[in-house]
């Protein structure tokens, strides 16, 4: 059997549209509880966090084109479920892999980093963070 050029381009168009209408969860939910967070560090891990670890996405739109939109949905889900800054507390910031994850840089999310080189963090916001994490982590420790 044989496919012409056409007949694939075709039923690849027809596949490309009905992926449209399987439906995705792309929704922000509305806010649990908001940590009071220093606003440079609170811009900073908006900047750089927020998109997948809060109930604050910015969906892009081509994360309103399938199957791109599975790959957007899937993520952000698997993100807020490991993390949420919308849903957390202060002492979620005492995770030491918060810590590890910044160091990391763009390793945590590669794809993420190369499709949005405007989330990086500068080398100030990335010690400013690592300081105040280090500083967060040992005051919980001291208080009850
Ligand atoms: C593009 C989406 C995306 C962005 C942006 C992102 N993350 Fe994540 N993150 C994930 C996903 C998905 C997971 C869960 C799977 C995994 O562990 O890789 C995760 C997991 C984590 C975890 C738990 C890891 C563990 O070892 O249990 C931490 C902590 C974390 N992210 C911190 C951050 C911080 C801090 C930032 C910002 C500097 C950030 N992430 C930015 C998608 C993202």
């Amino acid at each position: 059997m044989t496919f012409s050029f056409k007949s694939i381009a075709s039923w690849s168009l027809v596949v490309l549209i009905l992926m449209q209408f399987v439906p995705v969860k792309r929704i922000n939910p509305p806010e649990v509880s908001v940590i009071q967070l220093p606003r440079l560090i609170k811009s900073s891990l908006k900047k750089a966090c927020y998109d997948c670890h809060s109930n604050e996405t910015r969906w892009d739109p081509i994360a309103y084109v399938a199957p791109a939109s599975w790959l957007a949905s899937t993520i952000v889900a698997s993100g807020r479920n490991a993390l949420n800054f919308s849903e957390g507390n202060l002492q979620d910031m005492t995770n030491n892999r918060i810590k590890k994850v910044i160091s990391e840089g763009s390793a945590h999310q590669p794809l993420y980093s190369l499709w949005k080189p405007e989330t990086h963090l500068t080398v100030k916001e990335t010690e400013t963070l690592l300081q105040w994490l280090s500083q967060c982590n040992a005051e919980t420790r001291v208080s009850p």
